[in-house]
C-alpha cells in the first residue's frame, strides 16, 4: 500500500500538511505567531495588518458557543513593519502567508510595496472581506473590485491570493468568479465569516459583544455548509489553476475531506483553533491521516474536487 501524504501544494508553495491557521486566531502577536512555528500546522497565516498597529475594537469582541463563534475585533495588529520584521527574522521552513487588510487601495498600496522587500513571505492574503470596520465589504461590489484588482495586480507582481466573503447566489459566485479570471491570482481563500450575524444572552436580554450593536462575523461548525458551497461554486467557476484554501467550520479530520472533496487545496482553521489551541492542528491531522487510511486514498490528490452528484451514486 502507498504511504499516506496529508500534504499539499499551493502553485508550489509546499505545506507539509494541508491544514494551517486561518488569519484572525492566536496569529497577531510574537508568542502567537512563535507558538506556530512550533506547531504541525501546514502554513502560518498572521493576523490581518494594516499600515500602522491597531487595539481594534472595544470588547467583549468576540464570543463563543457550541456551535459557532461572533466576532468584531476591528482587525486589531501590530502594524506591518512588526510583521515583517518578524518574519525576516524568523527561522522556520513552514509557508509563511502575510494576510493584509489595509483600510483603502493606497494603504495596501503602502503595505504591498513594503512586502515587496521581504524574502521570507510565500505569499500574500489580501483580505478584501473584513466584515468589522464599518465599511462595506469590497467583494459585494463588483464595479468597484474590479477596477480595485486592476490596480492591485499592476503594482504587485509577487504571488498573491485573496480571502473572499460568502456569497449566496448563482449569479454572485458567476459574476464573481469571471472578475477574479482575469488576474494571475495564487489562491483564493472561501470564506471569510458570515457577516453581520446577532447572538443573544436570553437572561440579559442583550446582544453577547460590544461593538457595533452587536453585529458581527459568525464563525465555527455552524457555517460549514456555506464554506463547502462556496468552494464548491468556486472551484467550478474559476479558472483551474487557481488554487482554493477552504475556511469555516473545520473541527474534524472529517471537515478536511469535506473541504478538499468540494474542490479546496489546504484548509484553515479558525473558531476550532481559538477554542481548542495549538494542539488542535495535531488533532486534525491524525484524524484526516486516518481518514484518508480508511477510506484507502493516499493523497488530497486523489479526491480533491470529486464530489460526486446525488443521482451519480
Ligand atoms: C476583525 O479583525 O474584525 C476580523 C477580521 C476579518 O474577519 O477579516
Amino acid at each position: 500500500m502507498k504511504e499516506i501524504d496529508i500534504s499539499s501544494n499551493i502553485k508550489g508553495i509546499q505545506l507539509s500538511s494541508c491544514i494551517m491557521n486561518a488569519s484572525g486566531v492566536l496569529c497577531q502577536t510574537k508568542s502567537e505567531l512563535k507558538n506556530l512555528m512550533k506547531s504541525s500546522s501546514g502554513g502560518i497565516v498572521t493576523k490581518s495588518c494594516t499600515i500602522k498597529s491597531r487595539v481594534g475594537n472595544l470588547e467583549p469582541r468576540y464570543f463563543e458557543w457550541k456551535t459557532g463563534s461572533i466576532n468584531s475585533m476591528g482587525l486589531p495588529n501590530l502594524g506591518i513593519d512588526f510583521y515583517l520584521n518578524f518574519l525576516e527574522k524568523s527561522n522556520t521552513d513552514k509557508p509563511l502567508f502575510l494576510s493584509i487588510s489595509g483600510l483603502s487601495l493606497e494603504e495596501n498600496y503602502l503595505i504591498l510595496q513594503k512586502s515587496s522587500f521581504s524574502s521570507k513571505l510565500s505569499a500574500i492574503e489580501l483580505n478584501l472581506s473584513c466584515p468589522n470596520i464599518g465599511e462595506n465589504i469590497l467583494c459585494y461590489d463588483f464595479h468597484k473590485i474590479s477596477d480595485y484588482l486592476d490596480k492591485i495586480f499592476h503594482i504587485y507582481k509577487k504571488p498573491l491570493g485573496i480571502k473572499l466573503p460568502p456569497f449566496f447566489e448563482d449569479s454572485h459566485f458567476r459574476k464573481m468568479a469571471s472578475i477574479l479570471n482575469k488576474y494571475p491570482l495564487f489562491f483564493v481563500t472561501c470564506i471569510n465569516s458570515l457577516p453581520n450575524g446577532i447572538v443573544i444572552d436570553i437572561h440579559k436580554e442583550t446582544v453577547v459583544i460590544k461593538p457595533n450593536q452587536g453585529f458581527g462575523g459568525i464563525g465555527g461548525k455552524m457555517i460549514k455548509p456555506f464554506s463547502l458551497a462556496n468552494i464548491r461554486k468556486f472551484y467550478t467557476y474559476l479558472r483551474k489553476d487557481i488554487p482554493i484554501i477552504g475556511c469555516g467550520g473545520i473541527s474534524s479530520g472529517k471537515d478536511v475531506f469535506e473541504h478538499i472533496l468540494c474542490g479546496a487545496s489546504a484548509v484553515q482553521v479558525g473558531t476550532k483553533f481559538m477554542n481548542e489551541g495549538i494542539s488542535v492542528f495535531d488533532r486534525l491531522n491524525q484524524e484526516f491521516f486516518n481518514l484518508l487510511k480508511k477510506k484507502k486514498y493516499s493523497s488530497v490528490n486523489d479526491f480533491k474536487g470529486k464530489l460526486k452528484n446525488f443521482n451519480k451514486i
